[in-house]
């Protein structure tokens, strides 16, 4: 294999440092608890860690409104701490992956505080100005452009107010992006994960986008935008002078405009992250919520599956930072312990680099409180005031229940005591209620549990190549409550069932499958013999087998 490639085998940890450990018991999570817990990560048996932004920020977007790229946010620790968490990951055989966020900067960075002075000063085109606004909204929250004062101006703002858009066609903030990627690669990180990286190149004469699409109106503006792949090929030239990764993240990307950058002369990224199965239970954003279709899930996962196969690589992945939490919309409540382990089936076994969101492992779920004032996520906020608005706020607050960031940023889970054994201190944000039974301790010490399902899932696939390099495909793909899938290399198969459903479900093999020897590699419920056609809810198997040379190639080509 290519050095380029090493990340094809491994498998993530994403840790959002707030709410992960608190070393120093002022109740937010740091880099101190990181440090203390790289052994537990470890032995989950992923093989690096990507970290959401660590620096200095106002947290109006928490973190991913940057003031500083070079240094470490307070509360989290400083650089020293940084590389000693760096160093003890790197001892430990993980792999470090930093979020490089460039589409813009906090309003509190030094170059936007210059840059709103004047329209002269050495800074002054390093954010997008204009004397008049467009008709674009924000993503986040009211319309994209914000008044300044002092220069007499507007400046775009995708995100929050407080997130002013780079001027990425200056080739000053170019060199500034080149730096920073330097900066962390010299002190020895792996790669990067590029927050919103396909808007960092806005349409020329930024045009007027359409009046009636809510929320992202001016998409077709700043979307993989004129001078994305240059501007792409410059970083990927600094990533390539330190063999390291980049990951793209691709709101509302397609998996066609996903490969210009995957592959071919302009491979700028070795992976996007995609957004289409995430959209299984939703519309646009989770908070205009549907009822669950797995069909479409399956739909979204084979369309990047089967596109990228032998051309570049997914990222595998049901939860992060952005996301509610997937037992507590794909899976179920009730049948807690078998849709965690299920989920954990439907996704590790695929091809691609798996990540797993802190407490993902845990079979973490989604916290429900009483008012939106509780809530810290902006988005949250802002979605519950502009969307819906004829709806009772009850509604709207079930909505935010549905869909909110904060269910993924609750404390992490480590102890059924105090706080969760999250901090000594009482912590920066709810804890859920459900620690007492759902932790890190408990669930290590249980046999069975979700956490030590994830370590056998994860373990079983680092050993096999079928698992890792094997061909996908799929059955059954209109089956609304099973996703089937086949994942083939030499004469080895591995045939993958999970029952989405709450009730028992009959499953029929493929016929190809039907007279062969199937070995039951895997299951999460208990003493199966894997022989019953009958699938108990939620209930998930992997058998083994051997194809025939012929169907082996059958298969790779399907
Ligand atoms: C994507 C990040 O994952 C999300 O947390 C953030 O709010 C937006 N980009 C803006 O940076």
């Amino acid at each position: 294999m290519e050095q380029a490639e090493w990340y094809k085998t491994l498998s993530f940890y994403q840790i959002w440092v707030r709410s992960f450990a608190d070393g120093n018991g002022d109740g937010i999570g740091d880099l101190y608890g990181v440090y203390e817990k790289l052994d537990y990560v470890k032995a989950l048996g992923v093989d690096g860690i990507w970290f959401s932004p660590v620096y200095p920020s106002p947290n109006a977007d928490y973190g991913y409104d940057i003031a500083d790229y070079c240094d470490i946010h307070p509360d989290f620790g400083d650089l020293a701490q940084f590389r000693r968490v760096l160093d003890k990951a790197h001892r430990l055989g993980l792999k470090v992956l930093m979020d490089l966020v460039v589409n813009h900067t906090s309003d509190e960075h030094r170059w936007f505080q210059e840059s709103r002075k004047s329209r002269d000063n050495p800074y002054s085109d390093y954010y997008i100005w204009r004397d008049e606004p467009n008709n674009w909204d924000s993503l986040f929250e009211g319309k994209a452009w914000e008044y300044e004062p002092m220069r007499g101006q507007c400046y775009l703002h995708l995100f929050t107010k407080k997130q002013p858009d780079l001027n990425m066609d200056n080739p000053k903030v170019r060199e500034e992006v080149k730096n920073i990627m330097r900066f962390w690669l010299d002190m020895g990180v792996d790669g990067f994960r590029e927050d919103v990286i396909n808007f960092i190149s806005k349409r020329e004469g930024l045009p007027d986008g359409l009046p009636f699409v809510p929320l992202a109106n001016g998409i077709m503006h700043y979307k993989d935008g004129p001078h994305i792949h240059e501007y792409m090929a410059e970083f990927r030239e600094v990533a390539n002078e330190y063999g390291a990764v980049q990951i793209g993240e691709g709101p509302m990307t397609t998996v066609r405009s996903a490969l210009s950058y995957l592959t071919g002369d302009t491979k700028s990224l070795d992976m996007m992250i995609s957004f289409d199965h995430m959209l299984a239970d939703c519309f646009m954003t989770e908070y205009v919520h549907l009822p669950f279709s797995l069909i479409r899930f399956k739909s979204a996962i084979s369309r990047w599956q089967n596109t990228l196969a032998g051309r570049s690589w997914n990222v595998l992945y049901l939860e992060n930072h952005d996301h509610p939490r997937v037992i507590s919309r794909y899976g179920s409540e009730r049948f807690w312990r078998e849709s965690g382990t299920m989920l954990a089936m439907s996704y590790l076994f695929l091809q691609g680099t798996p990540f797993i969101y802190q407490g993902q492992e845990l079979g973490m779920t989604n916290i429900r409180l009483n008012s939106i004032d509780q809530y810290m996520d902006l988005t949250s906020r802002t979605n519950y005031e502009r969307l819906f608005t004829f709806e009772p706020p009850s509604k709207r607050l079930k909505r935010v229940h549905d869909s909110s960031r904060d269910s993924a940023r609750t404390p992490m889970q480590w102890t059924a005591g105090k706080y969760a054994g999250f901090s000594a201190h009482r912590p920066w944000f709810t804890v859920n209620p459900n620690y007492k039974r759902v932790n890190a301790e408990r669930e290590t010490a249980e046999p069975d549990s979700i956490l030590n399902f994830y370590k056998k899932c994860l373990a079983l696939r680092k050993r096999s190549r079928a698992l890792l390099f094997g061909s996908y495909r799929e059955f059954c793909p209109l089956h609304p409550r099973i996703f089937m899938y086949e994942r083939c290399y030499g004469n080895t198969a591995y045939l993958v069932i999970c029952s989405f459903s709450s009730r028992p479900q009959e499953v029929t093999l493929p016929p190809e499958y039907r007279k062969k020897h199937l070995q039951l590699v895997l299951c999460n419920y208990d003493g199966r013999t894997g022989r019953s056609p009958e699938f108990a809810p939620y209930e998930a198997r992997m058998y083994r087998t051997r194809i025939y040379e012929s169907s082996a190639k059958a298969a790779q080509k399907g």
